[in-house]
């Protein structure tokens, strides 16, 4: 380099200048708010670790690992493992649930992130070497409510920064039962058209058939509209679990796209896999958002064999889209409403309460949970929210519902109508005395 030129930042970095960290306040204050109201806790874990971890968790025949990991010069001491930049939050997190005894604290342990992950990416659009993520990771919990609380709670953030024009893809890639049977029969389908396809795709047939599905040369795609589905293979567990992960997004009007060529970057994943994207984005370029389940990836780092959920959306997309979209920073907007339900036969009419009070604007959560009443309430107090709708089996059967005015912990059994009408009674009246209704 000429002695007096300029230093730059290196290739596929970015200077984060002072005009632009509003919008890196406003998401990450709105992201952590929506997941501290969940309970969820916030953990902070190193940002290089022991290449392995990578290796085995991430996948050592994945993009990620293969192509684009940023390993530390070894050190004079042996003792030393190599280690490498993290260019994912998911492994670390694993990797200190295990080292932490994490499995003897209350299960599911809600965890998230926020921070810097290093790829060695080409640069472009919404591809950079450094990109920071918020995560989440639900992790000791099988059930297809996870699944539901991790979409809903990446789906809430985005449109809590008002990104209101979501599209989820959706896929269930199955687990170490019914994956293998389809992978044969996907190979055995490949086999006949291996001249056909490019070369990565040659590659992919023999180190991560999977990836074949995820291919975006034009030729390939061809040949990929025709392969098996896995969605057609599942086992009847994962196809189950999948079924009432869809019945919940369905119930609490998460609109979603079944995508049979999703089966995202990462060797980790099994069952449910899914990406948030903004519509306008239709080729599925830049994904704001993209997790999946991962049952087997604790166990896979020396763990018990521990169920997980989880996500990582991308902070450097969501400004570029807020800012593409002409949003401006704002004061999220608060939380009014929770539902908490008590027993099997509340479930049934809850999705009903909630489309009311949602229809009437009112900004309400609705959380499923096998947590007591007790429980339920402090989940609301930490979401800060104004209202808790109480709903048990005998409001359930006579259509009513107890309000509990969490401001007051004063409360009332309702007709569910007219507990929609006092609550949007009191926030238009409040929007009135504020002088902001007009
Ligand atoms: P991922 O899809 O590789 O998943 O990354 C998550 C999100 O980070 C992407 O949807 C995207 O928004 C953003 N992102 C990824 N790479 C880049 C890049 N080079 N430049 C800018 N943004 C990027 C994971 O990392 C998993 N750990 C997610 C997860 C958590 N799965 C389960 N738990």
């Amino acid at each position: 380099m000429n002695e007096n030129a300029f230093f730059q930042k290196p290739r596929g970095t970015r200077d984060i200048l002072p005009a632009n960290q509003p919008y890196w306040r406003f998401f990450q204050s709105t992201a952590e708010k929506v997941l501290d109201g969940l309970g969820f806790s916030k953990i902070d874990t190193p940002l290089f670790e022991d290449k392995r971890i990578f290796e085995r968790g991430v996948g050592a025949s994945t993009d990620i690992v293969e192509k684009e990991i940023y390993l530390l010069e070894s050190t004079a001491d042996d003792e030393d493992p190599q280690f490498a930049l993290r260019p994912e939050g998911t492994a670390g997190v694993a990797r200190s649930y295990i080292e932490n005894g994490m499995n003897s604290w209350p299960q599911p342990v809600r965890l998230y992130y926020f921070g810097p992950m290093f790829r060695r990416e080409r640069p472009q659009r919404g591809r950079y070497r450094e990109h920071r993520q918020v995560g989440l990771e639900i992790i000791g919990d099988a059930s297809a409510e996870s699944d539901y609380l991790a979409i809903m709670a990446g789906y809430e953030i985005l449109k809590k920064v008002g990104l209101a024009d979501l599209t989820v893809a959706l896929n269930s890639i199955g687990c170490s039962e019914c994956r293998p049977k389809y992978l044969k029969r996907l190979k055995a389908y490949y086999a006949d058209h291996l001249d056909k396809v490019c070369e990565d795709c040659r590659r992919r047939f023999d180190t991560n058939p999977l990836r074949l599905l995820d291919c975006k040369n034009d030729q390939c795609i061809k040949i990929k509209a025709k392969a098996p589905q896995i969605l057609d293979k599942l086992c009847i567990e994962c196809r189950d679990h999948f079924q009432e992960t869809l019945e919940y997004l369905d119930d609490f009007g998460i609109k979603f796209n079944l995508d049979p060529t999703l089966v995202r970057g990462l060797d980790y994943y099994t069952r449910t896999v899914f990406e948030i994207s903004a519509s306008t984005d239709k080729e599925r370029k830049v994904a704001l958002c993209g997790g999946g389940r991962y049952d087997d990836l604790i166990s896979i780092l020396g763990g018990q064999k521990t169920p997980a959920v989880g996500w990582g959306m991308g902070a450097d997309r969501v400004v570029e889209e807020l800012k593409n979209t002409g949003i401006k920073p704002a004061k999220s907007r608060s939380v009014e409403v929770v539902i908490l339900e008590l027993g099997a036969t509340a479930k049934k009419v809850c999705k009903r309460i909630f489309n009311a009070f949602e229809k009437e604007d009112i900004n309400v959560f609705y959380i499923p949970s096998k947590d007591s009443l007790r429980g339920q309430l402090k989940m609301a107090a930490k979401l800060n929210a104004d209202y808790a709708i109480i709903v048990g089996q005998k409001e359930a059967l006579s259509d009513s519902v107890i309000v509990r005015d969490l401001r007051s912990s004063t409360q009332e059994d309702l007709p569910v109508k007219k507990a929609v009408e006092m609550i949007k009674a009191k926030y238009d009246k409040e929007a009135f005395d504020d002088g902001t209704s007009c």
